[in-house]
C-alpha cells in the first residue's frame, strides 16, 4: 500500500515535469502605469461649482473642461474636485487630462433623466442594450482620446442609480440606462484609487479601447440592483484590473465585444484582459463572466489571485447561436470560493438577440479554457457546463480544484469535452481523461504565450506609459 502510493507520487512528479509546470503573469505587469504630473492644475470651484448636493453643477464640469483643452498640447491638465457633494449631469473629457477627487470629494450624478443627454448606439449593438434605439450618455464620458487619469485620494462617484433601477423596474424608461465612466475609441486610461456606487446601469465602460488600467477601486451597488455590471470591457484590448472590491447586482467583471450580426460586422475583439487581485460578490451573476455579448471574439483572458463570497456563480461564459465570435484562451488561476451557487458554469443557449435578424447558423467557437487551482467551502455546485448540441465547448481543462460541494449533483456537463486532473469532487465523464502528460498541449497555458508575447504586445504597452 505504501510502496503503491509512493510509486504514484513519484510518476505524478515525473510527469508533472515532464510538461514543465504552468506559469503564471507576475503580478508586476500592470504596475507600471506611472502617473505623470500634469503641470497645469484647476479647481472645479473656480468655475462657479458648488458642493452643496443640490446645485447642479454641470455646466461648469464642461466650462472647466472647455478651459483645460488649452493645455492637452502643453503636458495636459489636472481638475481637481474638493471635499463636497457636486451633483452634476453627464459631462465629457478629454485628452492629457487628469480628473483629481480628493478625499470625502463625492460626484454625485443627477437624479433628472433628462442631465443624461440620449446619444446613438454602439455599432457592435445596432441598439441600446436594454431599449432599441439610443441610450443616455455615462455620466463621465469620453471618445476618441489619449492618455486620461481618472482618479484622487479615494473619492466617489455615486450614480444615484435607485431612481433609474425604479425606472427600469416599471418599465417606463424611453432609452437604455446610462453607464457611470464610459469610455469610446481611447488609448491610454488610467481609472485607480476611487470609489463607484450606485450605478444606472453598468458602473466602467471600456468600449473599442486599448491600454486601460483600472486598479484600486472598489465599486458597490446593492445586491438586488438591476444590472449594475461592475466593470465591462467591451471590444478592448490590453486591459488590466487589478486590487479591486467589487460587490453589484450583476456580473463583476464582464468581458464583452458585439451582439450578434452588429458585433459580428463591426468585428473588434476583446483580447490581453488581465485581471490580478479581484474580490467581490454578487448574489445574482458571476465574478467573472464572459459574453453574453462576444460576437467579435474574446481571447487572451488571464485572471489570477481571486476571491469570490456569497455569490451565484465564479466563472461563467454565456453565449448562443447566433452569436458567432469565440472565446479562446482564457486562463484562471489561484481562486477561493466561499458560498457559491455554482463555481463554473457555460451555458451555450443563453438566446438574448437584438433582433429576428440574427443568423441562427452563427455558431461560437468556445475553446482552451483552463481553470487551476480553486479552493472552495460552501459550494452547491461544482460546475453546470452546457455547450450548443452540434458544437462542442472544447479543451476544456481543471486542474488542481478542490470544492466541498453540499449538494448530491456536483458536476453536470453536456457538449463539452475536455481534461481533468485533480479535481474533487470528480469531473463529469466528458472532462474525465487526464491532461498529463498525453494532453499538454490541448489545454490552453500561460508558459508558451508568455515566452511569444513578451518582448511584443506587453512590451510596447509598459513603454507607452
Ligand atoms: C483609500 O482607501 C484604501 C482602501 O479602502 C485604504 O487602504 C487607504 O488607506 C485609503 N487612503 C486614504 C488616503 O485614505
Ligand atoms: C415609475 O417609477 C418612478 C420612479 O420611482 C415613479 O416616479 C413613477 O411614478 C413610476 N411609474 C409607474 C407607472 O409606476
Ligand atoms: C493610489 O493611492 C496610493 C496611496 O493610497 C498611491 O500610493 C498610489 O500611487 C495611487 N495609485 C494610483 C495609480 O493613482
Ligand atoms: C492566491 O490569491 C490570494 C488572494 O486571493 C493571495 O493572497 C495568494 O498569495 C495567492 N497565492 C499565490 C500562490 O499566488
Ligand atoms: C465541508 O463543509 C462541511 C459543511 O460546511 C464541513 O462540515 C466539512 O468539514 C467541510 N469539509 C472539508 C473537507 O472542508
Ligand atoms: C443535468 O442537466 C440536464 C440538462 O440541463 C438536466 O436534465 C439534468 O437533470 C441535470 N442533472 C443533474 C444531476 O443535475
Ligand atoms: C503548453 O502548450 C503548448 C502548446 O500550446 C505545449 O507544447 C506545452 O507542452 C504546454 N505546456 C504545459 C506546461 O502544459
Ligand atoms: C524576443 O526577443 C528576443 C531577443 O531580442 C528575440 O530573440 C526573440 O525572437 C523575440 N521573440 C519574439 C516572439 O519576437
Amino acid at each position: 500500500m505504501r510502496r503503491t502510493s509512493t510509486l504514484v507520487g513519484v510518476l505524478l512528479v515525473l510527469t508533472l515535469i515532464s510538461c514543465g509546470p504552468w506559469r503564471v503573469w507576475s503580478s508586476s505587469l500592470c504596475k507600471q502605469t506611472n502617473l505623470e504630473v500634469r503641470p497645469h492644475s484647476v479647481s472645479i470651484t473656480e468655475f462657479g461649482a458648488v458642493g452643496d448636493g443640490v446645485t447642479l453643477n454641470t455646466k461648469a464640469f464642461q466650462n472647466a473642461i472647455f478651459y483645460l483643452n488649452s493645455f492637452a498640447d502643453k503636458g495636459g491638465a489636472k481638475l481637481f474636485v474638493p471635499a463636497g457633494r457636486w451633483l452634476t449631469g453627464s459631462f465629457d473629457l478629454i485628452s492629457h487630462l487628469t480628473l483629481w477627487l480628493d478625499k470625502d470629494a463625492v460626484i454625485l450624478g443627477s437624479t433628472n433623466p433628462d442631465d443624461w443627454p440620449v446619444v446613438d448606439p454602439l455599432p457592435s449593438y445596432g441598439r441600446g442594450r436594454e431599449l432599441p434605439g439610443g441610450r443616455h450618455k455615462s455620466l463621465i464620458y469620453g471618445q476618441d482620446l489619449t492618455d486620461v487619469v481618472i482618479t484622487g485620494n479615494n473619492g466617489t462617484i455615486d450614480g444615484q442609480g435607485s431612481i433609474w433601477w425604479s425606472l427600469f423596474r416599471n418599465k417606463t424608461l424611453d432609452y437604455t440606462r446610462p453607464h457611470l465612466v464610459e469610455l469610446m475609441n481611447s488609448a491610454g486610461v488610467l481609472i485607480s484609487n476611487l470609489t463607484f456606487l450606485d450605478s444606472p446601469f453598468w458602473n466602467i465602460h471600456p468600449v473599442y479601447c486599448s491600454q486601460v488600467t483600472v486598479k484600486k477601486v472598489k465599486i458597490l451597488a446593492p445586491l438586488d440592483s438591476p444590472n449594475t455590471d461592475g466593470i465591462d470591457p467591451d471590444s478592448s484590448d490590453n486591459v488590466c484590473i487589478e486590487d479591486c472590491y467589487i460587490s453589484t447586482g450583476d456580473d463583476l467583471i464582464a468581458i464583452k465585444s458585439g451582439w450578434d450580426e452588429y458585433g459580428i460586422a463591426f468585428g473588434r475583439p476583446s483580447t490581453n484582459i488581465i485581471i490580478n487581485r479581484l474580490t467581490g460578490r454578487t448574489a445574482t451573476s458571476a465574478g467573472i463572466a464572459i459574453g453574453s455579448e462576444m460576437s467579435g471574439g474574446v481571447s487572451e483572458v488571464h485572471a489570477q489571485d481571486i476571491r469570490f463570497f456569497d455569490s451565484y456563480s465564479a466563472i461563467r461564459i454565456k453565449t448562443s447561436p447566433g452569436r458567432g465570435g469565440y472565446v479562446r484562451n482564457v486562463f484562471v488561476s489561484n481562486m477561493t470560493l466561499e458560498n457559491v451557487d455554482i463555481a463554473i458554469r457555460f451555458t451555450g443557449t443563453y438566446g438574448d438577440h437584438p433582433d429576428d435578424k440574427f443568423d441562427p447558423n452563427a455558431l461560437p467557437l468556445i475553446e482552451k479554457i483552463t481553470i487551476k487551482d480553486v479552493i472552495g467551502q460552501n459550494i452547491k455546485r461544482a460546475g453546470l457546463l452546457e455547450g450548443i448540441e452540434g458544437d462542442n465547448f472544447v479543451n476544456i481543462c481543471l486542474s488542481n480544484i478542490i470544492l466541498n460541494v453540499s449538494s448530491s449533483y456536483s458536476w453536470n456537463c453536456s457538449n463539452v469535452q475536455g481534461y481533468s486532473d485533480f479535481v474533487s469532487p470528480e469531473a463529469c465523464k466528458p472532462l474525465k481523461e487526464r491532461i498529463f502528460p498525453e494532453h499538454c498541449s490541448d489545454c490552453y497555458n500561460l508558459s508558451n504565450h508568455l515566452q511569444s508575447s513578451n518582448n511584443q504586445t506587453r512590451g510596447a504597452w509598459l513603454l507607452s506609459w
